[in-house]
């Protein structure tokens, strides 16, 4: 019912009370409930007794009512869950997707107690700036496939960024979203999966956006970045999740169709790493070497100064200068 209030507001600059209950078959009190519980959600509803309600300004949280505003997508963000503290949408996501939850959820939260990165490292998640969103994923793939899934999404987070703002965001293999050689954003998958068949992932994604460029020194010492601190003004978090849904859908039934090969093109022009000279950390094992490409199954390659090449199946990438 909140929705369709809220599409009466926009849709009229001002309605009364009871032509709103009258349009949506419902009491004038009970109006006036939701339009107390649609202001608590942080929506601006000024209410003047001759002429009624009228909306002046949305709410600043990602909820559903705003996030499925227009969204032009089939599966991806058709539900949306949004929580305003989590420990991690991971966990939540992934117990909703043991319980049968439809492909294409997302779990949102303004802020996580615990978020987590890849390799067991912090997500340093605070309220008001961030994107922190887990999407359920059930596709008809096998295993070691998976790997595939961060790499796709990276694909979609640039094009969603790029959409949105104009900064030239590129991706560090394997999935690490970089904006003038800091971090802007990560990807985390997580599965359950037997050994022949996948039962689902859950794709995490976590996006420095309206983050101060003071609040993100502190925590990381120059390493990363946020999309207000590089652009300089409010981005709007809404509209990125938008994209990259849209974006996401089409590349990943893209992938599902065609397989990797048939996106390794736009993540090749979409990468930073290309071409650049490395530090790899492999399991323990490091060296230094010139990134010289992706293969079709999503593995970088590397060549060594010894002129050996080395295919880098997981681990993490740093630039050397
Ligand atoms: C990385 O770069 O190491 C990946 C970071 C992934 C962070 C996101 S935020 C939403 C989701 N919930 C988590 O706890 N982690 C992912």
């Amino acid at each position: 019912m909140k929705e369709l209030i809220l599409q009466s507001l926009r849709q009229e600059r001002q309605i009364s009370g009871e032509e709103l209950g009258r349009k949506l078959n419902i009491s004038r009190t009970a109006v006036w409930k939701h339009i107390n519980e649609l202001r608590s959600q942080g929506y601006q509803i000024n209410s003047s007794p001759r002429v009624g309600y009228s909306l002046v300004k949305s709410t600043e949280l990602l909820l559903p009512e705003e996030i499925q505003l227009d969204l032009n997508t089939q599966i991806m963000g058709k539900q949306v869950e949004h929580y305003n503290e989590v420990s991690s949408t991971q966990d939540i996501a992934a117990e909703m997707a043991r319980s049968g939850t439809a492909e294409g959820t997302i779990i949102i939260a303004e802020m996580q107690k615990t978020g987590r990165g890849r390799r067991g490292r912090r997500w340093v998640s605070p309220p008001g700036g961030g994107i922190y969103f887990s999407l359920i994923l059930r596709p008809n793939l096998k295993p070691f496939q998976a790997m595939q899934i961060p790499l796709i999404a990276g694909v979609a987070v640039t094009k969603a960024i790029k959409a949105t703002v104009p900064l030239q965001p590129e991706i560090k293999w394997p999935n690490d979203i970089i904006i003038c050689h800091k971090k802007v954003g990560g990807i985390l998958t997580e599965m359950s999966s037997e050994i022949d068949v996948i039962n689902h992932i859950v794709l995490g994604i976590g996006l420095n956006v309206n983050i101060p460029g003071s609040l993100l020194a502190e925590q990381t010492a120059g390493i990363a970045t946020s999309l207000i601190h590089e652009y300089g003004e409010k981005v709007s978090r809404v509209k990125l999740i938008q994209c990259f849904l849209y974006e996401f859908e089409s590349i990943y039934r893209k992938y599902l169709a065609s397989g990797f090969k048939a996106i390794r093109e736009e993540w090749m022009a979409n990468s930073h790493t290309m071409g650049a000279r490395v530090r790899v950390n492999d399991r323990g094992r490091e060296f230094e070497g010139k990134a010289f490409d992706l293969d079709n199954d999503g593995f970088l390659w590397v060549r060594r100064d010894s002129g050996d090449v080395s295919r880098i199946v997981s681990g993490d990438v740093s630039f050397c200068n």
